[in-house]
């Protein structure tokens, strides 16, 4: 796809990760939907940069787990910009849970933010679609979506789920639109690392975490790709293996 005048909306995009791809998207000349939950300061700056290049931006404030603002989202960046092409599911929840620690509490919010907003954006972002546009979706997995483990019971199940149901779509969505996933891994320390991050670097292939920019080139490649669908794509330094 030809990214220049192309609409894309990005969920949790006012910080972090999503704040990188939203500003990389634009300096491919992408016109972007700045989607925020808490972050409305950090949101709007978002858009004051991208005009500062020279694009558009809006910024859409809602809160995942409210099954009414997921339409209401795809709507916004409709009304905006005419239509949308593509969606970027990227905000999600990550805390610990275990077999033993795990509450109904901690399961709900992963699977409401998670899983199941995306697969209700990305119905919202399908109908949007006129019968003669293209489109993408990239959904933000983790390397942890493949491989079991412990201490993140409820988060693993829920990117388990968004890399089958990035397949599934693939398969739904062709030939208008490709569905693919990407796995990051030691990108950003979470909020309060105590050092795990930097002594986790060591003992990774390429013995260092990775950038939200290489997320960036990551999603570049998915867009630009004609024949790429319903793949995962792995940008972990090698720590999946
Ligand atoms: N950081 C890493 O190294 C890493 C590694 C593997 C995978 N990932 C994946 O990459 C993506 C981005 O990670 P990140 O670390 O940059 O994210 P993050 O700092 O954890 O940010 C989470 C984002 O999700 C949004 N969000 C949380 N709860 C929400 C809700 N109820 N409604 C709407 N939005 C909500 C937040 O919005 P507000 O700030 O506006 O409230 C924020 O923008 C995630 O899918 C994550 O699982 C990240």
């Amino acid at each position: 796809m030809d990214l220049a005048g192309k609409v894309v909306l990005i969920t949790g995009a006012g910080v972090r990760i999503g704040r990188a791809l939203a500003l990389g998207l634009a300096t491919e000349g992408m016109r972007v939907v700045v989607h925020y939950h808490h972050s409305s300061a950090e949101a709007e700056e978002v858009v004051h940069e991208i005009e500062a290049m020279g694009e558009q931006a809006i910024a859409v404030q809602a809160d995942l787990r409210d099954m009414l603002r997921l339409p209401e989202l795809v709507e916004a960046g409709v009304e905006r910009f005419g239509h949308l092409d593509v969606l970027i599911n990227s905000a999600a929840i990550f805390e610990r849970g275990t077999l033993e620690s795990t509450t109904e509490t901690n399961w709900s919010r992963h699977f409401d933010i998670n899983i199941r907003a995306p697969f209700f954006l990305c119905q919202a972002f399908a109908r949007s679609l006129q019968s003669e546009q293209r489109g993408h979706i990239i959904n933000i997995a983790d390397w942890r979506a493949q491989r079991p483990g412990t201490q993140y019971m409820a988060y693993t199940l829920t990117k388990s789920a968004l890399v089958t149901l990035t397949m599934s779509l693939a398969m739904a969505m062709g030939p208008q639109v490709q569905v693919n996933a990407l796995a990051p891994g030691a990108i950003l320390p979470a909020p309060g690392d105590d050092g795990y991050f930097e002594r986790l670097a060591q003992r990774l292939p390429l013995q260092r975490t990775g950038s939200p920019e290489e997320i960036v080139s990551g999603v570049r490649y998915l867009l630009h790709s004609d024949f790429t669908t319903g793949e995962l794509l792995y940008i972990t330094g090698g720590e999946h293996l």
